[in-house]
Parts: structure tokens; C-alpha cells; sequence
């Protein structure tokens, strides 16, 4: 085939595979040699998730080419592509010089080159990143947390149904949605075997991040990007960075359902004065509260030489269930004891993470899109307002929190940019929220 005539039949194919659930699309087995079938993916954050889930697409797919990288630094890039370059699928990175795009706007050129995108920057980028790549027309794997604060969580939501208006697939990086104990556990608690959901204890305790020294020559924007999770801005904090995956388990054994209004509390204990750790917190609780009684609460903690634990304790009307995906541990059992249910010993567990990308993969092929927007933009502001009630000391309701007009993003990146003071409760209004 004539390589004009393949470029164009390859976008045809993609535009097509993009046009809404149900559209006529030959099925990859009809694809499969043709030279129009390979599929340009690009990655947009190219740390540790970002390598990850380009080998995670490589795998999922035989036509996934590794086509394009943008990346705030260059030496990111270079180690990834370092990386995928030891995999089995090697000959499919092909990522010259000038397809390695550098600069925290560097997305823009990325979106010219591909058909898929995968957003793997620090989460204070991924609304703007998501709105950019829905724009281009473009499918997309979206790592968690898609936002940091309300008008972030506000776009998001615009880029999920924009996304949905133009068939594209958007599938998310809540990885324990794609694990198939916890949808077996998920799928029972739906399905009554507890009984009515009247409260989940959520768990999230572990050990501190990691911190990157200042080196000559950065700027105070590389230094803060290089330790990204330690700067609200740029996290959410670990709330919402990291134990937004059990926020994401309590509002999945919700069945969906949002809290009227939660009350969060939080400090910073650890006794290290280290400019790298920014301003978050080092450990928070949140209780959350929904119509007609249910209460769930969410503890986390970033702490040295403490209990770890990351579990789900669910409780119904009928019956108790526990989730420990590490465990992995997954039943559920009535008030006297007796087991109602567990995930078999001999069960299938696929890397979830691969799940993910066969997910993706899957929809493009088929021209049958999955969009999982709204769940997950919804699980990351609930993070976001007990974040926002901790910092506050304040209850806040669920329509304060997402009607709130605070951007965390600093107004001008290219200056001085201190690190800022870690907040104190009961010294900081609830954010520019009306009076209830
Ligand atoms: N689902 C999971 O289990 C899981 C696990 C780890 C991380 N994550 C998520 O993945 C994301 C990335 O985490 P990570 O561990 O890979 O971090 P990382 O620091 O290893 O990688 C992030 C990369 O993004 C780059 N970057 C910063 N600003 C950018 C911009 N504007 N444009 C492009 N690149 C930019 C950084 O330089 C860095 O290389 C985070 O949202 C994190 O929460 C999810």
C-alpha cells in the first residue's frame, strides 16, 4: 500500500473507531496485517506510571507503536525510553529526537503525532491535559487523580461529556476497578449479599515518600516538579494523590452515591524540615456523610515506623465484607460469623494494570467506546473536599465543595515560587464557599 494512502486509511480507521457506540468497524482480526492498523500512542509524564502503562499498551495491543513523549525534563524521557527499550516489544518504541518533547506544555506537540495519549504527569496538569487531548480527538488512558481542586474537578467533567460526544474512549486509572477480586466483591455487594451498605472504614496507611534533593542549576519550578507529591499544587496531597484509591473503593460500595457533606481532620507530625517535603500533610481522617445515615470514613497517613495497612472493612444490613487487595483478602461474612461469600483461592488475577490498557485497546479496535469519566473525576473530588475540610477545620457539603473557585495552580510558574506554608486548621475559611 501506497504510504500516503495507508497514512490516510490508518486515520480513517481511528476516526471511524471513534465515531459512537455501535459504529461499523472491521474487527481487528481484518486489521491485523494491514499496515494502516498500527496505532500511534504518546506518553505525557514519563516516570514510573508513564513507562508502565506504555508497556502495559505495547502488551495489550500487537499494532501499538510508542510514537511520541513529552515530559518536563529531558532526562525523564531518556530513562524511560531506556526502559521500554528492554522489553520483549522493543521494536515497537520508535521515538526519535524529534518526537521527545520537552517542557511542561510539551503536550501540545505530542497531540499532533498520535492516536492515543496517555496522561501520566503530576495531577495538577490532567485537567488541562484532558481538555487538550479531548479537543485533538484523541483516546485516552487517564491516570488517578484526574484533579486537584474544584475547577479542575469542574473541567474534567466537561472534557468526560465532551469525550463522550465525540466517541472517544476514556478509560481510567483506578487500577482496583479493573482487578477482578474486587469486581467479584463489588459485584456481590451491589448485588445485596451484605445487605444495604450502612458504613465502610477505609484504610490507607503507609510510609513516606521519597524526596529529591535540590541540585545546582534548578529552578524553583524544577524543584517543586522534581518532588511534585509533595506540593498541594501539584498532588492534592496524599489524600487525594494517593488514598484516593480507597476513596474510590467508598464510593464504588456506595453503588455511586456522593455525601451531602463530609468532616476532615489532618495535621503534619513528622519532624523533618526538609524544603522537599512542601506543604501537605503527613496524615489524615475524613468522615463522610450520606443521606439517611450511611458514614464512611477514610483514614490515611504518610508516617515513618507506624502500623501500615491499606484494607476496606464494608458493613450492610445483613453482613460484613473486607478488602485487601494486597492481602489479597476478599469475603463476606454474616453477623454471626458464618462466611456468606470469598473471592475462590483459585480465582483469575490478572494485572489489573493490564486489564486497563486491554480495556483501551479493546474499545479502539471494536469502535465501541468506554468512557469511565464521571466515576472518577467524582471519587477524586471527594478526596478533594475532605482535603478541603481537613485544611480548613471546617464541615463542608458536597455542593460548597464543588462549587468552589479556589485554584491551587500558582498564578505564574516562570519566577520565585516558595514553598508554601503548611496549612493550619481553624486559621483558613472553608474555600470560597457560600455560607450554608
Ligand atoms: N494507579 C496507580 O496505581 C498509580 C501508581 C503510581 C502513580 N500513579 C499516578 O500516576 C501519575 C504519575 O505518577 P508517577 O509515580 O509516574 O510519578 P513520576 O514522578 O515517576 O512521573 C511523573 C512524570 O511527569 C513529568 N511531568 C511533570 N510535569 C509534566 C508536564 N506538565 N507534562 C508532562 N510531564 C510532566 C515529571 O517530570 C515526571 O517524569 C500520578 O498521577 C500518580 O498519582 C498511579
Amino acid at each position: 500500500m501506497h504510504a500516503a494512502h495507508a497514512e490516510h486509511s490508518r486515520r480513517m480507521f481511528l476516526k471511524t473507531a471513534a465515531v459512537g457506540v455501535g459504529a461499523a468497524v472491521a474487527p481487528w482480526s481484518v486489521l491485523a496485517h494491514a499496515p494502516d492498523s498500527r496505532i500511534r500512542v504518546g506518553i505525557v509524564g514519563c516516570g514510573g506510571r508513564g513507562t508502565g502503562a506504555a508497556a502495559q499498551a505495547l502488551a495489550a495491543d500487537p499494532g501499538v507503536v510508542i510514537w511520541s513523549m513529552s515530559d518536563a525534563f529531558a532526562d525523564r524521557i531518556e530513562q524511560s525510553i531506556k526502559q521500554l527499550l528492554g522489553l520483549e516489544q522493543k521494536n515497537r518504541v520508535e521515538v526519535p529526537q524529534e518526537r521527545r518533547h520537552v517542557g511542561i506544555g510539551s503536550i501540545d506537540a505530542l497531540l499532533a503525532e498520535v492516536d492515543v495519549v496517555l496522561l501520566c504527569s503530576p495531577p495538577g496538569f490532567r485537567p488541562e491535559q484532558l481538555a487538550k487531548s479531548v479537543a485533538a480527538g484523541k483516546h485516552i488512558f487517564c491516570e488517578k487523580p484526574v484533579c486537584v481542586d474544584a475547577p479542575g474537578y469542574r473541567s474534567v467533567l466537561e472534557s468526560v461529556r465532551a469525550a463522550r460526544a465525540k466517541g472517544l474512549s476514556l478509560v481510567s486509572g483506578f487500577c482496583w476497578r479493573s482487578s477482578s477480586p474486587e469486581r467479584a466483591m463489588f459485584a456481590q455487594i451491589h448485588a445485596g449479599t451484605l445487605g444495604e451498605v450502612v458504613g465502610v472504614h477505609s484504610t490507607y496507611l503507609t510510609s513516606p515518600l521519597g524526596v529529591r534533593a535540590r541540585q545546582p542549576g534548578w529552578s524553583d519550578l524544577d524543584f517543586q516538579l522534581r518532588n511534585w507529591q509533595h506540593f498541594t499544587w501539584l498532588s492534592g496531597d496524599h489524600l487525594v494523590e494517593q488514598a484516593v484509591h480507597s476513596v474510590d473503593k467508598i464510593h464504588w460500595a456506595m453503588g455511586g452515591r456522593l455525601p451531602t457533606r463530609c468532616v476532615g481532620m489532618g495535621s503534619r507530625f513528622t519532624h523533618d524540615p526538609l524544603p522537599e517535603r512542601g506543604d501537605v500533610y503527613d496524615n489524615f481522617a475524613v468522615t463522610y456523610e450520606y443521606e439517611n445515615g450511611p458514614r464512611c470514613v477514610l483514614m490515611c497517613r504518610q508516617q515513618p515506623d507506624c502500623y501500615n495497612i491499606n484494607d476496606d472493612w464494608i458493613n450492610g444490613t445483613k453482613g460484613y465484607g473486607w478488602v485487601n487487595g494486597w492481602g489479597p483478602t476478599h469475603w463476606i461474612k454474616d453477623y454471626s460469623g458464618s462466611l456468606l461469600w470469598s473471592y475462590p483461592k483459585d480465582g483469575p488475577t490478572p494485572n489489573m494494570y493490564q486489564v486497563e490498557h486491554d480495556t483501551l485497546f479493546a474499545a479502539i479496535r471494536s469502535g465501541r467506546p468506554v468512557n469511565e469519566g464521571e466515576w472518577m473525576a467524582n471519587s477524586c473530588m471527594m478526596a478533594i473536599m475532605g482535603r478541603m475540610s481537613a485544611y480548613s477545620g471546617q464541615a463542608i457539603t458536597w455542593e460548597e465543595a464543588t462549587q468552589s473557585t479556589e485554584s491551587l495552580r500558582p498564578a505564574d510558574l516562570s519566577g520565585t515560587l516558595a514553598v508554601p506554608p503548611v496549612p493550619r486548621p481553624g486559621r483558613r475559611p472553608v474555600p470560597q464557599a457560600p455560607k450554608v
